[in-house]
């Protein structure tokens, strides 16, 4: 078991929205220029990150509407779906947090964007808010 963290630096702020160049529109209006679209199949989205230095937008549109995005959307709408927070090791966090008692959306790390290792803790436990991890790949990547 690891010691616990003196702080994640946060990584980026999730929102979800129907279409990834319109949910653009009002932050490059703010700046903040949007990158490359990504889709990940693993989490039924497509994702666009916007800004550059310091804390990112993560942009999530789901690719169907039986996506953990789509029944966001669908029950809430556009708006703040996360934070996620860049840690070292996505696998030994999740290890250490569960042995804290933490409640886990995932039990391993699986494949996020830009080939990165990212898990989620269940809003549940964190206040209502959903959280993620974030981390290298093994042998690289993001
Ligand atoms: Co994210």
């Amino acid at each position: 078991m690891t010691s616990a963290p003196a702080g994640w630096p946060l990584d980026h702020v999730g929102v979800a929205v129907p279409d990834l160049d319109a949910g653009a529109r009002p932050w490059a209006t703010l700046g903040l220029p949007a990158g490359p679209a990504e889709t990940i199949p693993e989490q039924g989205v497509r994702v666009r990150f916007l800004g550059a230095g310091g804390a990112r937008i993560e942009l999530l549109a789901p690719l169907r509407e039986d996506t953990p995005v789509g029944r966001f959307l669908a029950s809430r709408g556009s708006g703040l779906h996360h934070l996620a927070f860049r840690v070292d090791d996505v696998a030994a966090e999740l290890e250490r947090l569960r042995s804290e008692g933490a409640r886990l959306v995932d039990e391993r790390p699986r494949t996020g964007h830009g080939g990165s290792l990212v898990a989620f803790l269940h809003p549940s436990w964190s206040g209502g808010v959903l959280v993620e991890l974030v981390g290298p790949a093994p042998g690289g990547g993001a």
